[in-house]
C-alpha cells in the first residue's frame, strides 16, 4: 500500500476556525473581549446578568419591557424540583461539588415534560431554565453538605443577590450583590473555549440543550479550564504571607512542568481584559473586608510572572478567586459559581450551532498498525 503522507496536525486545535459566531469576538493580541459586539469593559460596568443573558440568548441588549419579561421568566423558572433536590440529598458529602452539579444539570431533563424539545421557543425556556436552576443547584448542595435545609428563592431578589441569599440564608448588602453580578457577567461567555465546544459537538448531532450543558460542566471542572479558580486560592493559602510569594514561586518554577493556576491562556497573549476588571474587585473586596493580604499577594505574583523571560499573565481565574475568598465563599464552590454564569453562554451557543447546523467530525492521524495477523485466542 502507498505510504500516505503525514498530514498537517493542529494539537489541541490550535489555531483552526472551525466555524462563523456572532456571539463573541476575543482578540488575544491586544486583550480585547465583546459579547455580541459590546466590550466586556462597557459591559462590566453597566450591565446586569440578566440583561447579559437577554443578550446572548437574543442577539440584542434588551429594553426596559424586555429586561421586565426576562426577569420575570427567570423568576418563574425557579424552584428546584424534588428529583433534583432528592439526587442532591443522597449524594455522599465527599462528593466534588462540580460532579453534584454535573448530575443535577443531566437531572434536570428528567424534570421536563419535553426535554427534546429543540424548537426556539423549547430552547429558550430550556436556556432559561438552567440559567434559573444552577444557582439553586450550587446552594442548595452548598447547604446540604453543611447539613441545613436549602433556602427557597425570594422572587424580590435579582438574579446575582438571590444566589449569594441562597447559599448564606440573609440578603447580601449592596457591595456584595455588585461584586457577585459583575463577576457573573464577566464569566457568562468566552467564544469556543473548552466547555462550549463541548457543548457545540453535542449540540451538532442534534442532540439535547441538557445534554449538551452537561458535557459542558464536565469540561469546565478541568483544572486547565474552570478548574483554575480553585487552583489559585490552594496557591494563595500554600503561600501564605506576602513576604513568601518570591521564594515560593521560584521554587516551583524551578520544575519545567509547574503549571500556576490562573495564568496563561490559549487565546490571550496580553493580560486578559476580565482579570483587570476582576483586580480592581478583589482589591476593593479586601478593603471592604479589612484584609488585603490575599490582593497584595496576588499582584506580587503577576509582578513576579510578567518579568520573566517568557511573560505569563493572569487570566479570569486569578483575581476572582481572592474576590470569591474574600466575599467568604469556599473554594470548592468557585467553580460551581463560573458554571452558574456561563450557563448562559452554553446554551447561547448550543442555539447558535443548532440554527445552521453541520456535524462536528474532526478528522486524526492513525500512528498505529494496520493488517496485523489475527492471533487465536490461545496465541495471544
Ligand atoms: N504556568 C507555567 N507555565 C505556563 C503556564 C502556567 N500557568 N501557562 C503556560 N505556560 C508555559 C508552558 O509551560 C509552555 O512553555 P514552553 O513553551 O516553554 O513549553 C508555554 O507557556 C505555552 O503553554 P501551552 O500549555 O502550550 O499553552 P496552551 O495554550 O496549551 O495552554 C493553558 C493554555 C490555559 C492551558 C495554560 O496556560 C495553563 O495551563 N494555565 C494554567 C491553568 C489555567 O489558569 N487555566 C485557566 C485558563 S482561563
Amino acid at each position: 500500500m502507498a505510504e500516505q503522507a503525514t498530514p498537517q496536525i493542529a494539537y489541541g486545535l490550535q489555531g483552526v476556525v472551525i466555524d462563523d459566531t456572532r456571539i463573541c469576538k476575543i482578540d488575544g493580541g491586544i486583550g480585547k473581549l465583546y459579547y455580541y459586539g459590546y466590550s466586556i469593559e462597557d459591559l462590566a460596568e453597566h450591565c446586569s446578568y440578566e440583561e447579559v443573558v437577554y443578550l446572548l440568548l437574543k442577539g440584542k441588549l434588551p429594553n426596559e419591557a424586555e429586561l421586565k419579561q426576562i426577569k420575570k421568566d427567570l423568576v418563574a423558572a425557579r424552584g428546584l424540583p424534588y428529583g433534583v433536590r432528592d439526587v442532591i440529598k443522597s449524594a455522599p458529602k465527599t462528593s466534588i461539588p462540580m460532579d453534584i452539579l454535573r448530575t443535577a444539570a443531566s437531572t434536570l431533563a428528567l424534570t421536563d415534560p419535553s426535554p427534546n424539545d429543540n424548537t426556539d421557543e423549547g430552547r429558550y425556556q430550556k436556556a432559561i431554565r438552567l440559567v434559573a436552576q444552577f444557582p439553586e443547584i450550587v446552594a442548595a448542595d452548598y447547604r446540604l453538605r453543611r447539613g441545613h435545609e436549602p433556602i427557597a428563592p425570594d422572587p424580590e431578589l435579582d438574579h446575582a443577590s438571590n444566589f449569594l441569599y441562597m447559599l448564606h440564608g440573609e440578603r447580601p448588602g449592596a457591595d456584595a450583590a455588585r461584586t457577585m453580578d459583575c463577576a457573573l457577567v464577566l464569566h457568562a461567555e468566552h467564544g469556543f473555549n473548552a466547555s462550549t465546544f463541548t457543548a457545540r459537538v453535542i449540540a451538532a448531532t442534534l442532540s439535547d440543550m441538557y445534554s449538551a450543558v452537561t458535557g459542558a460542566v464536565g469540561a469546565l471542572k478541568g483544572p486547565l479550564h474552570g478548574g483554575a479558580n480553585e487552583g489559585v486560592i490552594k496557591t494563595l493559602l500554600d503561600i501564605g504571607e506576602p513576604a513568601r510569594v518570591e521564594s515560593w514561586l521560584n521554587d516551583k518554577l524551578q520544575d519545567k512542568s509547574f503549571r500556576l493556576m490562573g495564568f496563561g491562556h490559549r487565546v490571550y497573549k496580553v493580560l486578559d481584559p476580565r482579570a483587570i476588571v476582576l483586580k480592581k474587585y478583589s482589591k476593593k473586596t479586601g478593603e471592604e473586608r479589612g484584609t488585603t493580604k490575599w490582593y497584595e499577594m496576588s499582584t506580587q505574583i503577576e509582578e513576579l510572572m510578567k518579568k520573566r523571560e517568557k511573560p505569563l499573565y493572569p487570566n479570569v481565574d486569578f483575581y476572582s478567586a481572592s474576590t470569591y475568598f474574600m466575599m467568604g465563599l469556599p473554594p470548592e464552590i468557585f467553580t460551581p459559581i463560573f458554571a452558574v454564569s456561563r450557563v448562559a453562554g452554553w446554551a447561547a451557543h448550543v442555539i447558535e450551532q443548532q440554527n445552521h447546523n453541520k456535524l462536528i467530525r474532526p478528522g486524526a492521524h492513525y500512528i498505529g498498525e494496520i493488517d496485523r495477523k489475527f492471533p487465536a485466542m490461545s496465541e495471544r
